[in-house]
């Protein structure tokens, strides 16, 4: 394999520094090592899409981009991809709506991605299709005739085979899944729940090594934990840079500790609750009022869909009560900020806050996590409470494991956190520090690059 071409809904932004999102945040330090292609949306809506990718060169890669019309925005992204699919993929099937016209225009997109790319494809590539917006690009390139190894990852959680199953489309979309040569998830009970899929639905039959044979075609199924790009984030938290930020924030924490929360603002993250046990803490424990922040980072995102909305509005009354009854002339409990922040500023805050508060009530992975870890100043390191519902709690057993429902076990896992005597969290964070230094995102891409060869040499031996 000579060229690695990755395919995602979302690509960098070439004008702006921050792209809130995982996908963008780990492919981008991933690519920059690599080097390749990288084939995405533009960002921008146009009347009349061009069939050609704009092309623009971006550091080690290049970067191939076609715009979406308004119905394709419309259809494609908010309704399909975020109103449809993010819902079922996170157990969301109360805010399920599924729309007929939406899943065709869904379809239509991946059909015109792949129309497009297959005109920059070469010889020995290798393509990398990434997360459930275009899940059937695969087999629109394979009727086109490309050969090249085909590989998808999926960032989400693939939920329960019955789960999956209320979505009117998933046969065929389990069909899509199949077309790759290999499908990677991000836990192994997610490759469980898809193999249970596409056998019960699909029919297909388990082999012994794992996969799933339809005929003469068979899917790999594998486990690939993205990571974050370990020693560069490390040592962004630690240079002059940043340690310049992290002296102006001590200097306006008057000597409080400070929690921090970074997240786009999604109703999967749990930040409702996550206020709620926060709030509950100063409660109980009034001796910790004025002692304590909460800090919160609720990037903006998907902001045209009615239930990111709704959640905006019921964090900001939320957040608003909490500090009109419990603050202070000098003191706010919670700080909420509605917008996105760069990794430089992002570090600084992860270093300076006593305790991480990733609570996500489910999430594919959840990269903050890993940085919230990576950041920490390993004499004197902060505790990290992670949901059992993120992906990252399959790795960072050493974090204090929460379920982000339960408002009184978070409740505790704070004053837990605060009391934590330094050897125990310097031996928790050396534990997590070590798993993130051997699994980062550029292990990530080569393991997975490693399998998808394997199975696309297997595939030639067999035929
Ligand atoms: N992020 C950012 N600026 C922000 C908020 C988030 O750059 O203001 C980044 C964050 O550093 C992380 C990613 O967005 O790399 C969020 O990834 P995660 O896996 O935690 O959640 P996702 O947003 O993908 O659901
Ligand atoms: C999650 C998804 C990504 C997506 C990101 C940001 O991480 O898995 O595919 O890019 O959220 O969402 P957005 O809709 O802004 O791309």
């Amino acid at each position: 394999m000579e060229r690695l071409v990755i395919v995602s809904n979302r690509v960098p932004s070439l004008s702006l520094e921050t792209s809130a999102g995982g996908l963008a945040v780990a492919l981008k330090a991933s690519l920059e090592e690599s080097g390749g292609l990288w084939f995405g949306w533009s960002g921008t809506i146009t009347e009349r899409p061009g069939p050609q990718p704009r092309l623009d060169q971006c550091g080690a890669f290049s970067l191939a981009t076609l715009d979406l019309s308004d119905e394709e925005f419309h259809g494609y992204y908010e309704e399909f991809s975020n109103r449809t699919l993010w819902p079922v993929f996170h157990g969301r099937l109360d805010l399920l709506r599924p729309d007929r016209k939406a899943y065709q225009i869904y379809r239509k997109v991946s059909f015109r991605f792949a129309h497009a790319l297959s005109s920059l494809l070469q010889t020995g590539d290798a393509i990398w299709i990434q997360d459930y917006h275009l899940v059937p690009l695969g087999k629109e390139l394979r009727s086109l005739g490309k050969m090249a190894p085909l590989g998808f990852f999926l960032h989400v959680p693939f939920p329960q085979a019955e789960t999956f199953a209320a979505l009117p489309y998933h046969r065929e979309l389990l069909s899509d899944f199949c077309a790759y040569d290999l499908v990677g998830f991000q836990t192994s009970a997610c490759a469980e729940n898809f193999r249970e899929a596409a056998l019960r639905y699909l029919g297909g039959s388990l082999r012994n090594d794992g996969d799933i044979a339809f005929g003469t075609h068979s899917v790999r199924v594998g486990v690939f934990p993205v990571g974050i790009d370990t020693k560069a984030f490390r040592e962004m938290a630690g240079s002059s840079d940043v340690q310049r930020r992290t002296q102006r924030l001590r200097a306006c924490m008057h000597e409080r500790d400070w929690i921090c929360g970074v997240d786009r603002l999604d109703y999967t993250k749990g930040l409702a609750e996550r206020f709620r046990a926060f709030e509950m803490v100063l409660d109980e424990t009034p001796a910790l009022q004025e002692n304590i922040s909460l800090i919160q980072i609720a990037a903006p995102s998907r902001e045209s869909v009615l239930e990111y909305r709704d959640m905006r509005s019921q964090l900001e009354s939320l957040s608003g009560r909490i500090n009109g009854r419990l603050g202070t002339f000098d003191w706010a409990p919670i700080r909420y900020l509605n917008k996105a922040f760069n990794q430089a500023q992002l570090a600084a805050l992860y270093r300076v806050s006593r305790i991480g508060l990733v609570t996500p009530l489910r999430d594919g992975m959840n990269l903050v996590a890993k940085e919230y870890v990576a950041a920490q100043d390993p004499e004197d390191p902060g505790v990290l409470i992670l949901s059992r519902f993120a992906g990252a709690a399959q790795e960072l057993t050493n974090a204090l494991l929460v379920n982000p429902f339960d408002t009184s076990a978070v409740a505790a896992a704070i004053r837990e956190a605060l009391r934590m005597p330094l050897m125990d969290r310097q031996m928790r964070w050396r534990q997590m520090m070590n798993h993130l230094e051997t699994n980062d995102v550029h292990a990530w891409r080569r393991e997975f690059l490693k399998a998808l060869k394997a199975t696309s040499n297997r595939a030639r031996d067999d035929s």
